[in-house]
């Protein structure tokens, strides 16, 4: 349980807020690639309760701008795209990708006034499937060297989804390894023919125990939390009754994003974005260490679950996300299918749109969810010292220097789990066609 003014410090993300200027420092996921391929490739980016206007101009180039027009504050979004920019319909002033003001045809002949006008505009990178934008002060931090960035185009897949709440509930459940048990049980475990939201229908770390079986007959994993230099590591040992330990690690990596095994092949790096206080998209990155990913096939799957253009779930607050207590009491814990995004999805935004935490009672296995708040706190309070160098994953850290991080499966004989846990990354990364680590 915390305090209003601490729960307050932690979830609101506006310009000069807590949490906020510590998210300005990295780089933010912005928009999809996909959505940029149009005849007019001009979309609306809502970021970190700020409203902007993201555009590829004539040469190709992208520029993220503010969404009001200097001049009077209409719309850009409804702007004519040319002239190697945008061009606001209502005076027809022309902005480049920096959002400087190039040409103000109305005003008297050889005035000078567009100069001096620029709209708020943020330095924007496309990287495997995703625009990121960086929204703070000074340079931007280098890009963290993470599978999901190594890995070449052809092996990741991104995708997002919009859900209705405050950003750091949607970034908990993901350090939460105590929930799988439970939110994600299947009371019976074939294998559904539609692989979306299969993570937890595959077999447990390469052996015959099914996933599902593993998490349901052993609900009291033990937990670890470690520091490490991007984030947290957390690692969860359920000790099985034949002496074997099933472990699975996860990592969050500051300041919003976590990294979750899908299967031996596949890793699962998710950002939670703050659009506002109260509204979030999760952004993954489905990095394959095997062969190239079907990215349209991939697409499709999960546009059966989305509508465009804003990428919300069909399945939602409006229709009780397809809540069935028939299907609840006979295949699935929750009664909304078999979708692992929906039971996230219901848990985060049941809470209300920003959780009253002055109301939780943290357990044991609540312990990740209490290191990172520590993390964000401490960050805030560099933030507010002057001290953003120190930031994690921002200054002194050699981008050579981390790889990973490992998210992984196992299962290991008796307590050896953590290298057993070594030797199996290793041998996912010694078959992959893009990993010069080894
Ligand atoms: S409001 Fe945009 S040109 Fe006047
Ligand atoms: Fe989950």
């Amino acid at each position: 349980m915390i305090s209003q003014a601490l729960n307050d410090s932690l979830t609101r993300v506006g310009p000069g807020s807590d949490a906020g200027s510590v998210l300005r420092h990295y780089w933010q996921p912005a928009a999809l690639s996909d959505e940029l391929i149009s005849a007019r490739p001009v979309v609306p980016v809502r970021l970190l309760g700020e409203d902007l206007v993201l555009f590829r101009d004539s040469a190709g180039k992208l520029g993220l701008i503010d969404r009001h027009c200097p001049h009077r504050g209409a719309d850009l979004c409804y702007g004519r795209l040319e002239d190697n920019g945008l061009r606001c319909p209502f005076h027809g002033w022309h902005f480049d990708r920096t959002g400087q003001c190039v040409e103000q045809p109305g005003e008297p002949e050889g005035s000078h006034m567009h100069e001096n006008i620029r709209a708020t505009s943020y330095p924007v990178i496309e990287k495997n499937g995703i625009v990121w934008a960086y929204m703070g002060p000074g340079d931007p931090p280098a890009f963290p060297n993470l599978d999901c960035f190594r890995a070449p185009d052809s092996h990741v897949f991104a995708f997002k989804g919009l859900w209705e709440c405050n950003w750091l509930q949607a970034m908990e459940v993901g350090i939460d390894p105590a929930h799988a048990s439970f939110l994600h049980r299947f009371l019976q475990d074939e294998d559904p023919a539609d692989s979306y939201g299969k993570q937890f229908r595959d077999k447990a770390g390469n052996t015959e125990i099914p996933m599902t079986k593993l998490l349901r007959d052993y609900p009291r994993p033990e937990i670890r939390v470690d520091e490490m230099e991007y984030g947290l590591k957390l690692t969860a040992l359920r000790h099985m009754e034949d002496g074997r330990t099933h472990v699975r690690i996860t990592n969050q990596i500051f300041p919003e994003a976590i990294c979750i095994p899908m299967s031996r092949e596949m890793t699962i790096t998710q950002w939670h974005v703050p659009v506002d206080d109260t509204t979030c998209y999760w952004y993954s990155m489905f990095t394959s260490f095997k062969d190239p990913v079907n990215k349209t096939l991939m697409r499709e799957q999960r546009l059966k679950e989305h509508r465009l253009p804003d990428y919300a779930p069909l399945k939602n607050a409006r229709n009780n996300y397809g809540y069935d207590p028939e299907e609840q009491a006979r295949e699935t814990y929750t009664g909304m299918g078999l979708d692992i995004n929906v039971h996230d999805q219901w848990a985060v935004e049941s809470m209300g749109r920003i959780q009253d935490r002055t109301r939780e009672h943290l357990g044991k296995t609540d312990v990740g969810i209490i290191r990172y708040r520590r993390m964000l706190r401490d960050a805030i309070a560099k933030v507010k010292d002057g001290q953003a160098e120190a930031l994690p994953m921002r200054g002194g850290v050699d981008p050579q220097g981390i790889f990973g991080p490992l998210s992984n499966d196992a299962i290991a004989d008796g307590h050896e789990w953590e290298s057993v846990n070594a030797q199996s990354d290793a041998a996912r990364r010694a078959d992959c066609p893009w990993d010069a680590r080894l």
